[in-house]
Formats: structure tokens, sequence, C-alpha cells
């Protein structure tokens, strides 16, 4: 089952949007198998954005994303990965559908609320920056037998 690297950002952390965001993702059928509360430093922030390196917003994105502390979360389920992308909604706020977390919640495409991995492969890498092996759960629900 594929798991992914939901972050609860630091503007939705400071508007007390946590659970709402986190009731959304549960409520769609994804289970939480990790969880923390952090605020990531300079040097975790350019690991996990590494992609954008040199892009015109790398430096606000980097210093919005270590401005307060985050909620880092590991969902799993079937195509977690691409469902929690839907959840989410499209990058810019502005632009994205209403019924979405960024369309709901949102207007500044640099304080949108939320991250998810965007590939298998990136979200593998994205967990293993904040969580170790032990720190990620196996367990059952009731609603998933
Ligand atoms: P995220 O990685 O945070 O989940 O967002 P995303 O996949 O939807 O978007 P991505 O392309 O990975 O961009 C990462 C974050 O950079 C900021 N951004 N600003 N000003 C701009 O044109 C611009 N483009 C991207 C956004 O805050 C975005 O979440
Ligand atoms: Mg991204």
């Amino acid at each position: 089952m594929e798991k992914s690297l939901v972050l609860i950002k630091p503007d939705a952390v400071q508007r007390g949007l946590a659970g709402e965001i986190i009731s959304r993702l549960e409520k769609k059928g994804l289970k939480i198998v990790a969880m923390k509360m952090l605020r990531m430093d300079g040097a975790l922030a350019q690991r996990h954005y590494a992609v954008h390196t040199g892009k015109a917003f790398f430096n606000d994105l980097v210093d919005f994303i270590t401005s307060g502390p985050v909620i880092a979360i590991v969902f799993q389920g079937k195509n977690a990965v691409e469902v929690i992308r839907q959840v989410m909604g499209a990058t810019d706020p502005a632009k994205a559908s209403s019924g979405t977390i960024r369309g709901d919640f949102g207007i500044d495409i640099g304080h949108n609320l939320v991250h998810g991995s965007d590939s298998l492969d990136n979200a593998s890498g994205e967990i293993d920056l904040f969580f170790s092996a032990e720190e990620i759960l196996s367990y059952d629900r009731d609603l998933d037998t």
C-alpha cells in the first residue's frame, strides 16, 4: 500500500487548520502511520525542497517553511500519493477547486497550507527525511477489514 508524506505548513498551524486538514485526509480513507510536530531548520528545508534549488521562489519557500512549526504525517492508502494531491488541490490556492484544502482555505501561492509528495519515488525520500523506520507504524483498522 502506498505511503506519502504530508506537511501541515506553518500557515495552517498558525490558523488552527491542522485538525481540519487531518480530518479531511482521514475521512477520505487514508490511514495515519506516523506523525510528529517539529520546526524545520534551513538544512532540512533545503533538502526537502532540493528540486526547487535556484528557482526565484526558493529562498522565500525556505524562509516560509522554517517560519514556525509544521506537522509531518505519513499517510498510507490505495494510490495515497495521487489521492492526497487531489484532496490538497492545485499549488496556487487562487486557482484550486472549491472542495479542496487549498481551494477552500487559501488565496496565496506562498501560503498554501499543505504539502504532499508528488510521486512515489519522492514520497519515499521525503518520508526518510522526517521519520526513522521505527517511527512508522504498521496496524490494521477495523474499517479496513
Ligand atoms: P508542495 O511541494 O509544497 O506540496 O507544493 P506543490 O508540489 O503543489 O508545488 P511545487 O511546484 O513543489 O512548489 C513548492 C512550493 O513552492 C511555492 N511556489 N511558489 N511563486 C511561485 O511561482 C511558486 N511556485 C511554487 C509554493 O508554496 C509551493 O507549495
Ligand atoms: Mg511539490
